[in-house]
C-alpha cells in the first residue's frame, strides 16, 4: 500500500476555484457485490456547462479497474479516452448525453475506511469528502448535484439487507442466492452524500410524524447483539426532528430515515441523505453499558447528523474550503438543541473548555488555519476543531449579534433562498446581512484570518465623576499563512458588579443606561485599541466581561483574587461564576509553580466553593465543574514559559489541596448524595451523579483513607455504567496495586462481550500516569480484544495516552514520542486519515522546548518515510514551524 499511498502532494487553492466544466443531472449505479470483488456500472447524465468553453470532460477515480466506457451506448475506442493516475479524460467532443462506466475494486481489501469497504459483517460507505471516486468515476465535487438511482446486487445470505439513498423502488430475488434492491433519492445531492449498506443486520423501528402530517419511519441497523441499545437514539432522532420544526421551521423531506451502526469508522457520523453511517460509538446507548456522557453524546450526534438534512443537504457547500458552512452551522444547531434538552450553562461549559483545551491549541500551533481555509493538500486533515467548533462561535456570534427573530428571518431566508443549492460561506453572512440590515464585512474576518485574538482590558473608575472606563486592546499572533491581522469585529457580552457588603442596588448589578433593569449589554469591539465609558457607576465596579463565552477569545484583565472571588460568588452569568473559579484555579496553579514548597491557595476561593456545594442553588453539574481544575493543556497554554510536568505537578498539587480544604463536604456527597436514586438519564439525575462522582475522584486525588473503601462499594454495587466507571477511576488515582488490578480485571471479564465497554477499559489504562505507563500501553496493544484495524480501539489507547497521559507520553527519555512516531508510520499504510489525525501531538513540538526538539527529530523521522497525501500535509506543515 506504501507505494499507493504515497502519491506527489498537490496544494490546491480557494483562489483558483471555478465551476465545473460539466454537470451530472442524473447518476444511476449498479453495484454488484461479491466476496473479494465488486463491479460499479455507471451511467451518467453529463451536460456540458454553458458558461465555460468546450474542454475535455475530466472524471477522477482512484484504486479502479476499468472494464468498459461507453458514450451514448457507443463503446469508447483507444484514442477516445486516456486514464493517468487519478484521471479519466474523455477526448470525444460532449454535448448532453449517456456516460457510461464499468469498473471492479475490492472492498475487502479496502483498509481506509473511505469510499466502499468493510466492517465486520458489513458492506458500507464513507464518501465524505472524496471517497464517491473510490467507487466509480465521476466529478467527485460538491458544487455537481445529481439525482442518484442505486440498484445493488449481492448474495441474500451474506446481504440480506441492502440499503441506499431515498425510497426503496424495486427488490426481488434472483438466481444462484442472490438478491437486489432499487432505491431512488428524488433530491439532488453531490457525490459525498451518497451511501450503501449491504449486510446481515437487525433492524430496530420508530416512527414519527411530521408538522405537516408526513408520516417517516425510522429504521436504526445494527448487528444483532446490539439490538438492546438502539431505544436512545430512535427518541433522540423524533426529539431533534420536533426540536428542528420548531426552532428553524424545518421538516424532513423523504419517507424514511435509516441510521446504520458500523464499527470500524474513521469519524463520528456522516449525514448521508435518508441514509446516515453511525460510528457505533456515536449511535449505540443502553444504561448497563453507556456512561452519561455516552449518552449525551449520541443525543447531539443523532440530531447534528439530521440537522444536515437542511443545513448541508438541502443547502450545500459550493467547494471544500466551505467546510464549516455545514458543519460550522449544524454544530452550532446541535449545541443549540442539547442546551435546550439538557442544561444551557452545562453545555456552555463543555464547549468552552474544548475550545479553551484544544481548538485555541490548534490555533496557536504549526496547522492554524482559518475557519474558511485558503489551501489544503488532503482536504480529510480540515475536519478540525477549528472548522467545527470555532465555525460554530462564528455562527453563535451572529446569531446573537441578531438577536432570536432576525436571526430566525435570516435563516428561513438562506434555506429558502440557497435550496438545492451549493453556496458559500459568504452566502450564509449575506443572509444574515439580509434580516438586519447590518454591515458584516469586518465580521467575516472571523472566516479568513486565523489564530485566537487576544483582547486585553485594562479599567480607570473616576470616583468624582462617577464614570467607569473600559478599556480594550485586541491582536493576534501571527500564523502560518497571514503574518499581520487586521482587527476582528468582537462582541463583548458584559455587565459591571457592585460590592455586595456597601452596595443596595438590586439586581447588583450597576445599570448600563437610564434604564435601571438595563444591567447586561453587548459591546462591538472593531478597532485595535477602543474605550466604553459608563456613567452613574457609584463605586468601583467589577466587570464581568465575555459573558456566556460571547467570543473566541483569550482575555486578559488583571483581576485581583478578591474581584474573580466576587464573580464567583455573586455574577448574574453562572458561566462566569464558573469562569471565574477556573481563573482561581489557574492563579494556584501559577503560586504552586512558583514555589512548589511552600505555596498557597486563596482560602477565600475555598470558601466559596465550599459556601456554593453548601447553598446547592446552583445546579449540580455545574458546581462539579467549578470543582474542577482547568487541563493540563490549557494550563500550558496559560504559562508557557514552564515546562509540562511541572504544571502536570504543580496542578496535582492544588487538586489535593481543593480536595483536602473540602473533605467533610465531598465526603458526605461522595457517599449520600442521590446515592440511591433509581437510574434515570435525565439532565438533573446525570448532573447530580456528575457531582457525587468528582466528589469521589477528589477524594482519591487526596488520598483520604475512605476514599478507598467509597470507590470499592460503588465500583461493586453501581447499577450503571457511570457510577461503575468512575469508581473505576478513583480506584486507579488511588492505586492500592492489588485492589486496582482486581478490580480492572474484574471489570474486563464482566463486560468483555461489549465493544464499545472495553474501549473504556482501554482508554482508562492508557490515560495512568506512571513510569511503567509505556510497558503498559505496549502490553494493552498485545490484548486480545485490541485491533490495530479499528479506529475506536486506536483512539482508545493511542490517542488517550498521547493527549491524556502527561507523564507517560512526555517522559524524559523521549520513549513515549518514539513509540508514537513508529505506530503513525504502521498505521498510514492502512489508514492515513487516522494516522494524520494521530501524529498531532508530535505537531505541537515547539511549545515544549527542550522536550521539543526530541518531537521535532521523531516527525523528522516520519517525513523520511515514504507517507500518504494526509500525514505529509500534516508532518511537512509541523517541521515548517518555529
Ligand atoms: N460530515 C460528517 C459530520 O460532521 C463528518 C464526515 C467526515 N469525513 C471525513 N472524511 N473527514 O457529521
Ligand atoms: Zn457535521
Amino acid at each position: 500500500m506504501t507505494e499507493n499511498n504515497s502519491v506527489k502532494a498537490q496544494t490546491i487553492y480557494l483562489k483558483d476555484y471555478r465551476q465545473p466544466n460539466y454537470w451530472i443531472d442524473q447518476t444511476e449505479l449498479d453495484v454488484n457485490i461479491t466476496p473479494g470483488l465488486t463491479h460499479v456500472k455507471a451511467r451518467l447524465k453529463i451536460r456540458p456547462n454553458k458558461s465555460l468553453a468546450n474542454e475535455p470532460l475530466v472524471l477522477v477515480g482512484e484504486g479502479l479497474t476499468t472494464h468498459h466506457i461507453a458514450w451514448n451506448g457507443r463503446a469508447l475506442g483507444q484514442g477516445d479516452y486516456a486514464i493517468k493516475g487519478d484521471s479519466l479524460t474523455i477526448f470525444l467532443p460532449l454535448s448532453e448525453g449517456w456516460l457510461e462506466t464499468e469498473v471492479s475494486f475490492n472492498p475487502e481489501e479496502n483498509t481506509s475506511l473511505e469510499g466502499l469497504y468493510r466492517s465486520r459483517t458489513m458492506y458500507c460507505t464513507q464518501c465524505e469528502a472524496q471517497g464517491f471516486r473510490k467507487i466509480t468515476w465521476y466529478l467527485d465535487r460538491p458544487d455537481v448535484m445529481s439525482v442518484f438511482s442505486t440498484r445493488i446486487e449481492a448474495d441474500k445470505i451474506q446481504c440480506p439487507i441492502l440499503l441506499s439513498n431515498g425510497n426503496l423502488i424495486e427488490a426481488g430475488e434472483l438466481e444462484g442466492g442472490r438478491h437486489y434492491a432499487r432505491w431512488y433519492d428524488p433530491f439532488k445531492k453531490p457525490s459525498y452524500l451518497f451511501a450503501l449498506v449491504a449486510g446481515d443486520l437487525a433492524c430496530k423501528t420508530g416512527s414519527f410524524t411530521t408538522e405537516s402530517g408526513r408520516p417517516v419511519a425510522i429504521e436504526v441497523y445494527v448487528e444483532p447483539k446490539d439490538l438492546d441499545k438502539c431505544d436512545h437514539a430512535i427518541d433522540s432522532l423524533k426529539r431533534a426532528m420536533a426540536w428542528d420544526e420548531r426552532t428553524y421551521g424545518l421538516e424532513y423531506d423523504l419517507d424514511r430515515y435509516m441510521i446504520v451502526a458500523v464499527d470500524d469508522f474513521n469519524m463520528g457520523a456522516m449525514e448521508n441523505k435518508g441514509l446516515n453511517i453511525f460510528n457505533t460509538s456515536c449511535v449505540l446507548a443502553n444504561s448497563k453499558t453507556t456512561t452519561d456522557l455516552g449518552f449525551q453524546r449520541v443525543e447531539a450526534v443523532v440530531a447534528h447528523e439530521y440537522f444536515h438534512n437542511w443545513s448541508g443537504n438541502r443547502v450545500t457547500c459550493r467547494d471544500w474550503f466551505q467546510l464549516s458552512l455545514k458543519e460550522g452551522f449544524t454544530v452550532y444547531r446541535d449545541a443549540q438543541f442539547s442546551a435546550d434538552m439538557n442544561s444551557a450553562t452545562v453545555k456552555r461549559i463543555e464547549d468552552v473548555n474544548v475550545l479553551r483545551s484544544a481548538q485555541f491549541a490548534e490555533d496557536a500551533g504549526p496547522l492554524a488555519h482559518a475557519v474558511r481555509p485558503a489551501s489544503f493538500i488532503e482536504i480529510s486533515n480540515f475536519y478540525t476543531l477549528t472548522v467545527y467548533e470555532k465555525g460554530a462561535e462564528i455562527v453563535r456570534m451572529l446569531a446573537n449579534l441578531l438577536g432570536v427573530d432576525a436571526f430566525r428571518k435570516a435563516t428561513d431566508y438562506y434555506f429558502s433562498t440557497y435550496d438545492g443549492q451549493a453556496v458559500t460561506c459568504d452566502d450564509f453572512v449575506a443572509a444574515m446581512e439580509y434580516a438586519c440590515a447590518k454591515d458584516f464585512s469586518q465580521f467575516k474576518r472571523w472566516y479568513s484570518q486565523a489564530g485566537t485574538p487576544e483582547v486585553t482590558v485594562s479599567d480607570h473608575y473616576d470616583a468624582d465623576a462617577n464614570t467607569y472606563t473600559l478599556s480594550f486592546t485586541q491582536s493576534c499572533r501571527p500564523t502560518p499563512e497571514t503574518e499581520h491581522k487586521l482587527p476582528f469585529h468582537i462582541p463583548v457580552a458584559m455587565g459591571l458588579l457592585g460590592d455586595a457588603g456597601s452596595l443596595k442596588l438590586q439586581p447588583k448589578d450597576f445599570a448600563l443606561s437610564d434604564d435601571a433593569d438595563n444591567t447586561h449589554t453587548v459591546l462591538e469591539l472593531t478597532e485595535a485599541s477602543q474605550s466604553f465609558v459608563f456613567s452613574n457607576v457609584f463605586e468601583q465596579p467589577v466587570p464581568s466581561l465575555f459573558r456566556g463565552f460571547s467570543a473566541p477569545v483569550n482575555v486578559r484583565f488583571n483581576y485581583s483574587e478578591a474581584q474573580l472571588i466576587q464573580l464567583l460568588k455573586l455574577d448574574s452569568d453562572e458561566f462566569n461564576r464558573w469562569s471565574a473559579s477556573q481563573e482561581l484555579a489557574v492563579i494556584a496553579v501559577n503560586a504552586a509553580l512558583q514555589e512548589p514548597a511552600a505555596f498557597r491557595v486563596s482560602e477565600y476561593w475555598l470558601e466559596a466553593l465550599s459556601v456554593i456545594i453548601d447553598q446547592q442553588l446552583i445546579e449540580p453539574a455545574v458546581i462539579a465543574y467549578m470543582l474542577q481544575v482547568p487541563s493540563v493543556s490549557y494550563l500550558h497554554d496559560r504559562s508557557p514559559q514552564h515546562d509540562v510536568l511541572a504544571i502536570y505537578a504543580a496542578r496535582e498539587k492544588v487538586v489535593k489541596v481543593l480536595a483536602h480544604s473540602l473533605e467533610n463536604q465531598l465526603t458526605t456527597i461522595a457517599c449520600c448524595y442521590d446515592a440511591n436514586a433509581a437510574y434515570q438519564v435525565d439532565a438533573a439525575s446525570i448532573g447530580r451523579r456528575a457531582l457525587r462522582n468528582t466528589a469521589l475522584l477528589l477524594l482519591a486525588h487526596a488520598g483520604v483513607p475512605s476514599a478507598s473503601e467509597l470507590a470499592l462499594g460503588q465500583f461493586r454495587s453501581a447499577n450503571n455504567m457511570t457510577d461503575q466507571l468512575a469508581a473505576l477511576k478513583a480506584l486507579i488515582v488511588i492505586d492500592e496495586s492489588d485492589i486496582t488490578a482486581e478490580a480492572l480485571d474484574e471489570f474486563y471479564q464482566q463486560w468483555r462481550h461489549e465493544a464499545l465497554v472495553v474501549n473504556q477499559w482501554f482508554s482508562l489504562q492508557a490515560a495512568v500516569e506512571s513510569e511503567k505507563a509505556l510497558t503498559r500501553l505496549e502490553q494493552l496493544t498485545q490484548h486480545p480484544a485490541f485491533q490495530w484495524s479499528n479506529p475506536n480501539k486506536v483512539r482508545a489507547l493511542i490517542s488517550v495516552f498521547s493527549n491524556q497521559n502527561v507523564t507517560g507520553f512526555h517522559c524524559d527519555s523521549g520513549a513515549g514520542y518514539k513509540w508514537l512516531a513508529d505506530v503513525v508510520v504502521k498505521v498510514d499504510k492502512s489508514n492515513p486519515q487516522l494516522a494524520a489525525r494521530l501524529v498531532t501531538p508530535l505537531t505541537r513540538w515547539a511549545k515544549y522546548a527542550e522536550r521539543g526538539r526530541t518531537m521535532r527529530q521523531e516527525l523528522a523521522r516520519i517525513a523520511a518515510q515514504p507517507l500518504s497525501k494526509d500525514l505529509f500535509e500534516v508532518t511537512e506543515k509541523a517541521l515548517k514551524a518555529s
